[in-house]
């Protein structure tokens, strides 16, 4: 079974309306939808916006769940200058840019006890979201495959996201995508993270993210349809 976690309803209601034979469980107040997305069983979840929803989410889902592997879907602010509205981010791998113990000698986005800042997406999933993504993309859309940055911040500000960049030259960055990727690491269960760019995260973000949420949202969920369908 593959679990796939959406931060907000919009991310996920595409995906639970094209499931079938499914049933909820309750737990830890999240509701997880068990079911079949082209004969495949998969279990799907909102775990609401942030790092530590999403870790709460992901720890649950792994160890309450069977699943040989969790996809986190959704969209994220362009960092990248060739990342543009509507193309899509798949991981390669993932950081915290928020996480800072630079005093006690970790490099930026490292936490404290782990090996490096960066947790590696599984490679098997990339090819599955490469794979996915030419029949998900509207025309012109493009797919990368890089890192995503994730923070529990919005980012709509020129500095904000040249600071990003300047750390870690990210495709993109979002709320969840890492938090999600450390639990995975922490209980060796692959991971992807999948994410549709709604805005720029600059001044422009506040605008976007509002306009094309809703459509990149569904861009990302058809990929991740795309990926685990039989
Ligand atoms: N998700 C979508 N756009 C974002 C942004 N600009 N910052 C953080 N998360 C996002």
């Amino acid at each position: 079974m593959i679990g796939i976690i959406g931060a907000m309803e919009v991310e996920v209601q595409g995906i639970l309306e094209q499931m079938t034979d499914k049933t909820t469980r309750t737990i830890g107040g999240l509701d997880f939808h068990e079911g079949k997305i082209g004969g495949a069983p998969v279990v799907v979840v909102k775990c609401g916006i942030g790092k530590v929803n999403a870790a709460h989410c992901a720890s649950i889902l792994v160890t309450s769940f069977d699943v040989a592997g969790v996809i986190n879907t959704g969209v994220a602010g362009g960092i990248n200058p060739h990342v543009n509205i509507g193309d899509v981010a798949i991981s390669n791998d993932l950081v915290q840019h928020d996480v800072e113990a630079t005093e006690f000698g970790y490099v930026t986005g490292q936490v404290p006890g782990l090996a490096s800042p960066y947790f590696a997406a599984c490679k098997e999933l990339i090819e599955k979201a490469k794979t996915a993504a030419k029949d998900a993309l509207p025309e012109g859309k493009k797919w990368h495959v890089g890192r995503i940055a994730t923070g529990d911040q919005f980012i709509a500000s020129r500095r904000a996201k040249d600071a990003i960049w300047e750390s870690h030259v990210p495709l993109c960055t979002e709320m969840e995508g890492a938090a999600i990727a450390q639990v995975c690491m922490l209980t060796a269960t692959p991971f992807v993270a999948i994410r549709a760019i709604s805005d720029k995260a600059d001044g422009t973000a506040h605008e976007d993210f509002p306009t094309f949420m809703e459509e990149t949202a569904v861009t990302s969920a058809k990929l991740v349809m795309g990926m685990v369908g039989e």
